[in-house]
């Protein structure tokens, strides 16, 4: 495992990058030129940093340590001279220059195979076309290198290849030459400049038969950027989402940030063949065709605003990653959580914030909190890693913009700003660390890093875990005061037995009995005083126990507590279902209002969950049936809203709620309040689905979306009756749908029943959409996340399916991905979901270990359930973790996942 104490500086520096890239079907050859110079900053001994221990000493004889992977070395030139193979060590990951200048000019040609890089990682193919991918470490598979993002070049790319093969040459930063071969007709290069230093990670190349949209934005202060995104032909007229979603990125980051773009050219290119969403490498950021390609026809509202959202997200690295980079990869969500705080922010600028806001903390809970309380829980900053591809996580990314999202609860938005500038002012064009920018922004706001608050503030960064918080409130009607009392508990996680508090800011209310928020005092404040009177205060929870007392409260108020989820916490705060109804109906924040909906939700589900494991039933009350049909009454208010509000906590959510997961009881239970609730408000449901019916012309807009939203709300819990009035009302949905969003909600939910029209359905949408690989991976999906019985045989059975595809990472997560998604078919009690898994990791893990990895990671979670399941996942856990050659990416999560 590599260390964050073992961090050091790198002994050598290299400051320009020379690449000339030749293509050929064969192979490709890389030689690169490289400006090396000792480090005067380095420290030593083991001034070659974590990738490259050994006994080095800075001076005359530190070696030049090279990272290299699965590269056929051919020739290596130092100031000119040809090396001969006694004149380096070499070693399957290194490459090992000794006795070298104080500074050298180091050219080394490599060659490789992009055609067999089933691994997606380095160079390598897609649809016949060259593309890359370096982060983290995927610059290594390209050349011979200082694979570390402190060490910042300025990169030249000549690339040369077959001119009708590969029309389109790309690179990171300014055409500056292009032209034909001179000595092979037919062949033709190209030669991009980037004058921005960078770390490797953010190299990329593209080389390939493409078409493109083009577009063009003007900065603020004049910079006229030319913008285009490059796509497989067939494809242009699905990029125009795409590109309005770039131009208010970089509107946004203009208005809230004040922060432009840099270069003149913006190149977007989507390929088929991606691990992940997509990669913000300067200047030519590399998508996953998922996020780039819509039209209504072909993608969901779902996928419109993904598009809106990661294009956002790479757009914005260019300053929160490109220009401020990572010092090491332990500082990763210096970049992501920031980013991923932007990314947030700015969509719920462009949409309705408390919808986008309550979307967040459901992933949130779903993935994070998962993560959180298992085998490889870690903190934002981890500690320490096998294999580093591993650590782009929830925790790092999720849970890394919730803690951005502290700093400005802390500081005001303001004060935010202030410390987002100092950071640029001081960090710009540095590779650094999360410290630096606590720093920063709590320099910029007057206050110090030692400061008792900032000092226990770091441990969001160290404290892995998710807090609980719980406390109680009582009122004192005769002094008019209403003392609230917060406990904080951190659970103990791998490696971390003894937590400390956090600091934990807890927005709050009191909303009194006419439902009106009151003004809020606290205890001894001058009047005056920042904040006091204001109906929304944040407090600081920083002990384990505190209280605040509230004056001025003349009658028993309800707290909302946590209001706009102000901190990344269990909240186990007793209400009773009267307190949580009346928020329901009144709270002023709409995250609460919501939240107070799924409280009451959950509680009635796994009151059902245990009467049902007595062999009884739990209905639910009145009161909550009454509630939801409030809910539907006032749904025309805000539908998207009114949607998220109506949607039940998932399976996956209320597993989290008790030490064991009652994997059928959780499913029965959940499914039988669908029932009752469809039963007792077919009416309600039916005129919510008439009533938002949605012909006419397609939008985007956040009104139209919500329709389409609230009405497929109200078709799911018609269909949860399965009766004939409601399957005839999905058939006509499927067969009428004008967008690909009321089409997939329709067929899911036909996918789930076994209504006989199932089958033509199924074939009916796969004859359509046989050429849409996007498409496709829905109808992938909607069966592996299918009810019915038969769910794993057909999953099996897809595996074989024309359209799919085990090398492509979408088809692997929309197949697999979602069958160890269906809670109650992969944790079968037979272990064959397990088993299954198993398989296709093994199979993965030979063609692309970071895929494999990801698909591993709903197997390592076997702790919470019972021990028939539990000896299930251990027996297939145990059978990967014994394949010889297994990489180091399923290893990692396997073996941390039996261990302790
Ligand atoms: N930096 C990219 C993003 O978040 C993700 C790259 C992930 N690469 C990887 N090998 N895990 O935008
Ligand atoms: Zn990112």
């Amino acid at each position: 495992a590599i260390h964050l104490r073992d961090h050091t500086p790198p002994a050598w520096l290299i400051d320009t990058v020379d690449l000339h890239v030749d293509l050929r079907e064969e192979a490709a050859t890389v030689r690169a030129t490289l400006a090396v110079r000792r480090n005067p900053n380095a420290q030593g001994p083991n001034a070659q940093g974590p990738n490259t221990p050994g006994p080095n000493t800075q001076g005359p004889a530190t070696a030049l340590v090279l990272d290299g992977q699965e590269l056929e070395l051919l020739a290596v030139r130092v100031d000119n001279r040809l090396l001969g193979p006694d004149d380096y060590t070499l070693t399957p990951d290194r490459l090992t220059l000794t006795g070298l200048p104080d500074a050298a000019t180091v050219e080394i040609t490599t060659r490789t195979r992009p055609q067999d890089n089933t691994a997606l990682e380095g160079l390598y193919k897609s649809s016949g076309n060259y593309c890359t991918q370096c982060e983290a470490e995927g610059f290594r598979k390209i050349t011979y290198f200082l694979d570390r993002p402190d060490v910042m070049a300025r990169y030249t790319t000549t690339i040369e290849a077959e001119q009708a093969r590969y029309p389109v040459l790309l690179s990171n930063g300014n055409l500056t030459a292009s032209g034909a071969s001179a000595t092979e007709p037919g062949r033709h290069w190209a030669r991009w400049e980037d004058p921005w230093p960078k770390p490797c990670y953010l190299f990329a190349l593209v080389a390939g038969s493409l078409v493109h949209i083009e577009d063009r934005f003007t900065t603020r202060s004049g910079r006229a950027v030319t913008l285009r995104i490059y796509v497989e032909p067939g494809n242009e007229a699905k990029c125009g989402h795409a590109m309005e979603s770039l131009k208010k990125s970089m509107k946004w980051d203009e208005d809230v940030y004040g922060l432009e773009y840099d270069l003149d050219i913006f190149n977007i290119v989507a390929v088929s063949d991606f691990n992940m969403g997509a990669m913000e490498n300067k200047s030519l950021n590399v998508f996953n065709t998922k996020y780039i390609l819509a039209q209504p026809e072909t993608a969901t509202d779902t996928d419109f605003l993904g598009i809106e959202t990661v294009v956002a997200h790479e757009y914005f690295h260019n300053w929160t990653g490109n220009r401020v980079t990572c010092r090491d990869w332990f500082q990763l969500s210096l970049k992501e959580g920031l980013t991923v705080f932007r990314d947030q922010e700015f969509s719920a600028d462009m949409n309705s914030a408390p919808v986008k806001r309550i979307q967040d903390v459901q992933r949130l809970r779903q993935v994070q909190f998962i993560e959180d309380s298992g085998p490889t829980a870690h903190s934002v900053r981890p500690e320490s890693y096998i294999e580093i591809s591993n650590f782009y996580t929830p925790t790092v990314y999720e849970k890394g913009a919730e803690v951005l999202r502290l700093y400005r609860t802390l500081l005001g938005a303001a004060g935010y700003r202030k410390g987002i500038d100092l950071y640029f002012a001081r960090h710009d064009g540095q590779a650094v660390t999360t410290d630096d920018f606590l720093a920063a922004l709590v320099e910029a706001n007057g206050a110090q890093v030692t400061d008792p608050l900032w000092a226990q503030f770091q441990r969001w960064y160290t404290q892995a875990g998710t807090p609980t918080v719980s406390g109680e409130g009582r009122h004192d009607a005769a002094t008019g005061t209403y003392a609230l009392t917060l406990r904080q508990t951190v659970p103990a996680t791998p490696g971390q037995p003894d937590k400390l508090p956090m600091v934990i800011p807890v927005t709050l209310g009191l909303v009194g009995p006419d439902g009106r928020d009151l003004p809020l005092t606290l205890e001894g404040e001058p009047e005056g005083a920042t904040g006091a009177g204001a109906t929304t205060r944040t407090l600081a929870l920083t002990a384990a126990e505190q209280t605040f007392r509230f004056t001025g409260v003349a009658q028993p108020p309800v707290p909302s507590l946590l209001r706009g989820f102000s901190a990344p916490v269990r909240l186990a705060f007793t209400q009773d279902d009267a307190a949580l109804t009346f928020l329901m109906a009144h709270d002023s924040d709409p995250f609460n209002r919501w939240e107070a909906g799924q409280t009451l939700a959950t509680r009635l589900i796994l009151a059902d969950v245990d009467a049902r494991a007595q062999g009884g039933t739990a209905a639910p009350p009145q009161a909550y049936i009454d509630a939801t049909a409030q809910t539907l009454a006032r749904g025309g208010e805000d539908r998207a809203f009114a949607a998220l509000a109506l949607a039940l906590p998932t399976e996956a959510y209320l597993g989290q709620q008790r030490p064991l997961v009652d994997v059928d009881g959780i499913h029965a239970a959940r499914q039988a309040l669908r029932r009752a609730l469809a039963t007792a408000l077919n009416g309600a449901f039916l005129k919510t689905y008439d009533g938002n019916r949605t012909d006419g012309a397609f939008t985007i807009t956040p009104e139209a979306m919500g329709r389409r939203a609230l009405k497929n709300a109200a078709l799911a819990y018609l269909m949860a009756l399965d009766d004939a009035p409601a399957r005839a009302l999905c058939l006509a949905q499927y067969q009428g749908a004008a967008t690909m969003t009321d089409a997939i909600a329709a067929l899911a939910l036909i996918a789930d029943s076994d209504m006989a029209e199932r089958a033509d359905c199924l074939a009916h949408f796969a004859d359509r959409w046989k050429g849409e690989a996007l498409v496709m991976d829905k109808w992938f999906a909607v069966q592996a996340l299918s009810d019915r019985p038969d769910t794993l045989e057909r999953v099996r059975a897809l595996l074989d399916h024309p359209s799919f595809s085990i090398r492509n990472p979408n088809k692997v997560y929309a197949l697999v991905g979602s069958f160890a998604a269906n809670p109650s078919k992969f944790h079968a009690a037979d272990g064959a979901g397990y088993a299954f898994l198993a398989d296709t990791v093994l199979t993965l893990d030979k063609l692309n270990p970071q895929v494999a990895s990801r698909m591993v990671k709903p197997l390592a979670r076997w702790r919470p359930y019972d021990s028939i399941r539990q000896q299930h996942a251990r027996a297939a856990l145990e059978r990967i973790v014994g394949t010889a050659g297994l990489s180091r990416d399923v290893y990692e999560i396997a073996s941390k996942s039996l261990a302790g």
